[in-house]
């Protein structure tokens, strides 16, 4: 692409043609060069079960194309029709509570209905055949926002083929799932049911049998993920050369998207932040989609140029911050500035979405002026970093069965949120400025000095062994409570915890103290190795406290309080030519941003920009030329000293080192280096 593409979700059927030619003059004004169509349009393209009709469709290609606009066509396959659901009412999905869902809604369609998958496959296949030659199309962009579950009966038959492929005999399966617990055990493939309210489950997300709740999520992601692929497989065959994608939603549940994105051309992914968000959490969704398509360029496919219409308060985003979050997503990765949507819908659950076509309908918005004002940028920032990456020296660990199994776990604590602990290394690590990966545990560790494991509870076949390599090499990996504790079965370990970590932490946790809310301990390192050190000190900690025993691990804090006063909090061992840092309890923010601090000053990582309140900084590496982006988050002007020789690519300003430049409130730099 010669240029960052900027545009996004249109749709127009909803409009009269009339529209759309007003829509191609004001979109061109704001400078939108792509749009993603089609995406709710089986209902047009296939009114009945033996009639296809494109007529609109082409209608809309043709002005679009008129327009020199390039198009991500959408396969139109996230809501099926309704003729469909009437005909066959086995499309439809099931609720957790065994009710049979009506037509309505969307991604409504049952994953593992053999006529969902072949009737999506087959629209798939013309709209290949019909618009695969197009110059100007792109992208495919399959279904929508893929989510949700079905327990209806064919999901359950599914479910039990997909657990004789995992476990071969039914003695296996009651192996691993420790069913003589509470008289589980099965006698035949056909005793096993979805585990949800009518079995295993209760409120919300709580089981008696966390392995079978476990493996039913991973079915389910990848039942949802054969649907994907049953369209990917059609459009690959048609038009290899147009690259497929669907659009991700950062750390949600129902998706293991680190095994999607091996399956994916290219990651894009939908960015709406609830108002108040820090802009930390918002660049670990971007690092963590990133990180889905192993560091390569994405899409930023939808955020709202202003306001949603599905949260409890729909706040405005303020002038500014559309561009500021825009620039995000570039400063992380993205090669695209996608919105959702171009023109606002009159009725149903969207109308009171933003947009970048008002209901008003014209150019005279805030909103519109400050899109065309982006586009003008755009358009002058041309393909300057675009295709580049971002070379990260840390990096957090993230793993959906990790989230799926701490998160069903029934103890130590309710108040178990694996993302947010995963976050507090994520947010320290990057409002140091230092460039941060969000990892998998696929992810080859060889280029990181530094990794961050929170609630490592699971240790996958092989994963130990992987990160002792990495410790030998001179790797640091940090860790906490709540690791080390079951194996992919969620059998938990015999070995005394952390089980399979435990040489390598150094020690062994004997008990684990559930703190309530507001209960706190504390992490005393006043004395020994730390007594000088910015971390001296006595801090707060709560959530968990490991009662620890070293077993050649330095104690490097201690608790101050509770029957367990005095004895290791904080361990560190020295493994092979790296490191182990062991946290027994959760340290408060402050606490946790010193060490961030001195563990990468030890290892020699630097910051991509001097650290500053509220001043994001990373950094896009393309060749030999380098792109420092600088947003500012914080809710004032600030200046920012420049320590390098560069030029702002969005003002031409040159600077030299020392030069003093004010950034206004959401003000963005990008500096060329050199
Ligand atoms: C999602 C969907 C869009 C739209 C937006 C609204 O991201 O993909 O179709 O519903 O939410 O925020
Ligand atoms: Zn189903």
């Amino acid at each position: 692409m010669n240029k960052i593409l900027y545009g996004g979700d249109y749709n127009p059927e909803q409009w009269p043609p009339e529209t759309w030619r007003e829509d191609m003059r004001l979109l061109g004004m704001a400078g939108i060069d792509i749009l993603t169509i089609n995406v709710f349009s089986w209902a047009a393209l296939q009114p009945s079960e033996n009639e296809y009709n494109f007529s609109v469709l082409d209608a809309i290609i043709e002005t679009i194309s008129a327009a020199g606009m390039k198009i991500c066509l959408a396969t139109g396959t996230a809501t099926h029709p309704a003729w469909m659901a009437r005909k066959y009412p086995e499309v439809l999905r099931v609720n957790s509570d065994g009710s049979k869902r009506k037509f309505g809604g969307r991604q409504n369609s049952c994953p593992n209905s053999p006529r969902y998958r072949s009737y999506s496959a087959l629209l798939a296949r013309k709209l290949a055949e019909r618009y695969g030659k197009l110059d100007n199309l792109i992208a495919w962009h399959i279904s929508n926002e893929y989510s949700g579950y079905c327990y209806c009966e064919t999901c359950e038959k599914a479910f039990r083929t997909w657990l004789m492929r995992k476990y071969q005999t039914i003695e296996a399966l009651n192996e691993a799932w420790n069913t003589h617990f509470w008289g589980h055990t099965y006698y035949d493939w056909d005793d096993i049911v979805i585990p949800g309210h009518l079995s295993e489950e209760w409120g919300g997300n709580r089981s008696t049998c966390q392995i079978q709740s476990i493996d039913f999520r991973r079915f389910n992601s990848d039942s949802l993920l054969d649907c994907y692929l049953a369209e990917a497989k059609v459009l690959k065959e048609l038009t290899p050369h147009i690259p497929v994608t669907t659009n991700m939603m950062g750390t949600f549940w129902d998706l293991d998207y680190q095994k999607w994105g091996k399956k994916l051309d290219f990651i894009s992914w939908d960015n709406y932040p609830s108002p108040g968000t820090p802009y930390t959490r918002i660049a670990m969704n971007h690092a963590l989609m990133r990180g889905c398509g192993d560091g390569k360029p994405f899409f930023l496919m939808e955020q709202t140029p202003s306001v949603t219409n599905w949260q409890p308060y729909n706040s405005l985003k303020r002038p500014g911050v559309m561009r500021l979050w825009s620039y995000q997503a570039l400063a992380h990765g993205s090669d695209t500035v996608m919105f959702f949507q171009m023109r606002r819908s009159r009725g149903c659950c969207e109308k009171f979405h933003g947009a970048v076509i008002d209901h008003y309908g014209n150019e005279n918005t805030r909103v519109f002026r400050e899109t065309a004002a982006l586009g003008a940028e755009l358009k002058k920032l041309g393909d300057s970093f675009s295709g580049s990456r971002l070379e990260s020296p840390a990096a957090v660990l993230f793993d959906w069965d990790n989230w799926w199994a701490s998160s069903l776990s029934a103890g130590p604590t309710v108040n178990m949120n694996y993302p947010e602990e995963v976050f507090r290394f994520y947010d320290a690590l990057a409002r140091h400025n230092i460039s941060v990966d969000v990892i998998g545990i696929d992810t080859p560790l060889d280029t990181y000095k530094i990794l961050c494991a929170p609630i490592l509870y699971m240790i996958k076949p092989g994963f130990a062994d992987k990160l002792k390599a990495f410790v030998e090499r001179g790797g640091i990996v940090v860790t906490t409570y709540f690791s080390g504790m079951a194996n992919e079965h969620d059998a938990v370990t015999l070995e005394g915890y952390p089980g399979e970590l435990r040489s390598l932490c150094g020690l062994w946790v004997e008990e684990t103290d559930a703190l309530p809310t507001d209960q706190l301990n504390r992490l005393v390192c006043s004395t020994g190795l730390l007594a000088d050190s910015p971390l001296a000190g006595t801090w707060k900690t709560d959530l968990l406290c490991d009662i620890i025993h070293t077993e050649g691990a330095q104690t490097i804090a201690h608790y101050g309080d509770d029957f367990y006063a005095g004895t290791p909090a904080l361990c560190r061992n020295h493994y092979g030519k790296g490191q182990v840092w062991y946290f027994g309890s959760r340290p408060e923010m402050p606490f946790l941003d010193r060490f961030i601090a001195v563990i990468c000053g030890e290892c020699g990582i630097e910051p991509v920009f001097p650290p500053q309140h509220g001043i994001e900084a990373t950094r896009r590496i393309k060749g030999e030329k380098e792109y420092i982006f600088v947003l500012n988050h914080d809710k004032t002007e600030t200046t920012v000293v420049i320590p390098f020789d560069c030029r702002d690519l969005l003002t031409d300003k040159q600077f030299a080192p020392g030069d003093c430049c004010s950034l206004p409130v959401t003000g963005v730099l990008i500096l060329e280096k050199g």
